[in-house]
């Protein structure tokens, strides 16, 4: 275990098995049809990876870059679009995919950003949500695991641009941002 990481919360074969899980059902409401899979970046493309190739359907990927955070440990509420997508959205069912959903801002800026586009459902599956720090009302369509009030990084998720290459979900040791 990585020296910054006070306890493992979702092992690589944890996070395995869900992520199996997760792909079963979206396979259950995607089949015959090509939906657009947008990875939100930088934090779901360990997640967006693994994800994708456990479903079983045709379909495209886009990748937008979004920031609420800067390098601290709570959300803002400023959220600012750092890359759009590449392609057109219009008539396209659209699954947003994402490591996180905190205070929700990131998904609502999104979600009303991608609708004026008119395509033609936009659905949200996150690997984790954080339903107590929920500020923004959104609804999460497919989620991997509810977490705590926690600081988690590991598998995509970062503490100030570190630790996401880290293999498992694990909760940070506070020393490490209360300094
Ligand atoms: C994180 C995470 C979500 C967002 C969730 O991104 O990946 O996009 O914050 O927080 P919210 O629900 O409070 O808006 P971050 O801005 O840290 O960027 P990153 O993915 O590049 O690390």
């Amino acid at each position: 275990m990585h020296e910054v990481v006070e306890k493992i919360l979702f092992s690589e074969d944890q996070l395995r098995e869900r992520i199996k899980g997760l792909a079963a059902e979206i396979t259950r409401d995607y089949k015959g049809r090509r939906p657009l899979m947008v990875a939100i970046l930088k934090g779901s493309v360990l997640f967006f990876s693994d994800l994708i190739r456990e479903l079983d359907f045709n379909l495209e990927i886009d990748f937008m870059s979004i920031s609420s955070y800067g390098n601290g440990v709570k959300s803002s509420g400023e959220v600012k679009m750092i890359k759009d997508l590449d392609g057109k959205i219009e008539g396209k069912d659209v699954i947003i995919v994402e490591d996180i959903v905190d205070s929700g801002y990131t998904m609502k800026y999104l979600t009303q950003l991608l609708s004026a586009r008119n395509p033609a459902s936009i659905k949200i599956c996150t690997l984790l949500d954080k339903p107590s720090r929920r500020e923004a009302e959104i609804s999460v369509d497919y989620k991997g695991f509810e977490v705590g009030n926690e600081f988690v990084v590991g598998y995509g998720l970062d503490y100030a641009g570190s630790y996401r290459n880290l293999p498992y979900i694990g909760i940070l040791k506070r020393s490490v941002y209360e300094k």
